[in-house]
């Protein structure tokens, strides 16, 4: 399927909104490149996010992420998944709706919880820590990440999206 612009897409969204899975989906459904942020700045530093998290702390993570981000957006054709942090931090929300064409997943808060609560070992910001503890995370970061998100060009608010909701977005708006 073709999508008329070739600007890159970039899907935003909170950790466990499934960035990555629907990311890969979309690239094979209209022939683009597929780039999940995170996974080029562990390709590039050699290290993973983890280790760059508590070696260095969050604000080194967030410059590789910004300088990360500036680099991915050059190319045309291409899906990129975002970090959940990414539009949050530096100017990086304002690069994005220059340069792409921006899609928010949006996903209720109990269905992130459900899906986040078995995946705290492999995320730094959530390594440690209980059930109610990994709560009170997801709605306080929500509340305040969700004014960045809404800036989105497109949101698709539902607890399964599915490439075809995204693609339809584009088709209506040929
Ligand atoms: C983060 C989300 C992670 C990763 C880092 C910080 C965040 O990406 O960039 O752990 O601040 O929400 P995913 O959203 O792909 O899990």
């Amino acid at each position: 399927m073709v999508v008329s612009s070739h600007k890159p897409i970039v899907l935003l969204g909170f950790m466990g909104s499934g960035k990555s899975t629907l990311g890969k989906q979309l690239a094979s459904l209209t022939e683009r490149t597929f780039i999940d942020l995170d996974r080029f700045i562990e390709i590039t530093e050699n290290r993973t996010i983890t280790d760059i998290f508590e070696k260095e702390g969050e604000s080194v993570f967030r410059k590789l992420e910004s300088n990360a981000l500036r680099e991915v957006l050059r190319y045309p054709n291409q899906i990129i998944a975002v970090g959940g942090g990414t539009p949050c931090h530096a100017e990086n929300l304002l690069i994005i709706k220059e340069l792409s064409i921006s899609v928010y997943l949006k996903i209720s808060e109990n269905q992130l919880f459900s899906r986040l609560s078995n995946s705290s070992v492999s995320r730094p910001l959530l390594k440690g820590k209980s059930d109610s503890e990994i709560h009170s995370i997801i709605s306080g970061l929500l509340l305040k990440r969700e004014p960045f998100y809404g800036q989105a060009d497109i949101i698709i608010e539902s607890d399964e999206i599915t490439p075809a909701m995204v693609l339809a977005h584009f088709q209506a708006n040929r």
